[in-house]
């Protein structure tokens, strides 16, 4: 038997290449939907869920409980057998234990394994450094030869310590397998000793003050605590050629909050969020989808400069070589979701 070298899977990645801009590459992924496997309720639905949302995650880490971490390893190879999630163009993905746990050598034998073949991205969480990817690469690389899995799995890095965040350029280019990396503001606000317990979102202390005017009171403007983190995430991640994606809104009663949050998200780079209940669903649909208006007045601009060089005015806006670079960024977003 031949063995293949995973690392041929890979064309190297195209760091310099002489496209007037890195393209963002693959398939919409818009929400990353997590599900506990361990419950059978869940798993019912997963065949109905699965046409409804980009990327089903089946969760082993955080959130499922020690006594049931193996029956949601079980419940996850099962849920991974019974629907055909490529059929459907949804994405499988899993949330593994992360490696120190007692439980995340038999999350990775036993899941190859049985649906290697099925499964596209594995979320690996709190990593610190490349060498945390480096580590999960060569098993990957093991599992893949020895069960004759015939694509590579992919690694998706959550930014969720001081550390990792430290390191993240380092980690988005650990491996020709990095999918992307996701912001996990649970993990990262205790690893850092914030003040908060929210999961994501802002926080109502977290403000600058209006000068003062005198009597009045002063207006008081809230922050985003997640800004500097996100957009370190996007810069390593998009010059790494590799995917941005916020990560958990936890207060699910707050619509316009998550909504909030993940536009901003957006407008920074990211290509998506995960979805923790199903009213998550339809706030990353709708946010994570270019604004038709937009799309169309990125598509003038595209029309009017055919080479992508020069200056034009259009509705008295200045356009030239870089504003054609952004307009393809959202027109290529708007292509791929009409796909
Ligand atoms: C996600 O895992 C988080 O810690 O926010
Ligand atoms: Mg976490």
């Amino acid at each position: 038997m031949t063995v293949k070298t995973p690392r041929a899977f890979f064309a190297p990645l195209a760091v310099g290449a002489p496209t007037p801009f890195r393209e963002v590459p693959v398939r919409l992924e818009r929400m990353i939907h997590f599900v506990p496997p361990h419950l059978d309720k869940v798993r019912a639905k997963i065949p109905e869920l699965a046409g409804k949302v980009d990327v089903v995650l089946g969760n082993l880490e955080d959130a499922i409980p020690a006594d049931q971490k193996l029956a949601a390893r079980a419940g996850f190879i099962e849920l991974a057998r019974a629907t055909d999630f490529a059929a459907l163009g949804t994405g499988l993905w899993t949330r593994i234990n992360c490696l120190n746990s007692p439980w995340v050598l038999d999350d990775l034998t036993e899941i190859v394994a049985a649906v290697g073949e099925k499964l596209d991205v594995i979320m690996l969480p709190k990593v610190e450094g490349p060498w945390d990817i480096h580590f999960l690469d060569q098993l990957l690389a093991q599992l893949e030869a020895r069960h004759g899995v015939g694509k590579p799995i992919l690694i998706h890095a959550i930014l969720e310590t001081a550390e990792g965040v430290k390191n993240v350029e380092a980690i988005a280019t650990a491996s020709p397998r990095m999918h992307g990396m996701s912001l996990g503001p649970a993990d990262l606000a205790a690893s850092r000793g914030m003040k908060t317990t929210r999961v994501g979102g802002g926080h109502p202390d977290y403000v600058v003050l209006a000068d003062d005017a005198g009597a009045a009171p002063r207006a008081r403007f809230q922050q985003d605590l997640w800004h500097y983190t996100v957009a370190k995430m996007v810069d390593a991640c998009q010059s790494a050629g590799i995917k941005a994606f916020y990560g958990p809104f936890g207060d699910f009663s707050d619509l316009a909050a998550c909504e909030a949050q993940f536009r901003n998200a957006f407008l920074m780079g990211c290509l998506g969020a995960w979805s923790l209940h199903p009213t998550q669903i339809d706030i990353a649909k709708r946010v994570f989808s270019p604004d038709p208006a937009e799309v169309a007045f990125a598509a003038k601009i595209l029309a009017a400069m055919p080479d992508g060089s020069g200056a034009v005015m259009i509705d008295g806006k200045m356009q030239d070589d870089a504003t054609w670079k952004q307009a393809k960024v959202i027109v290529d977003l708007a292509r791929a979701v009409a796909a």
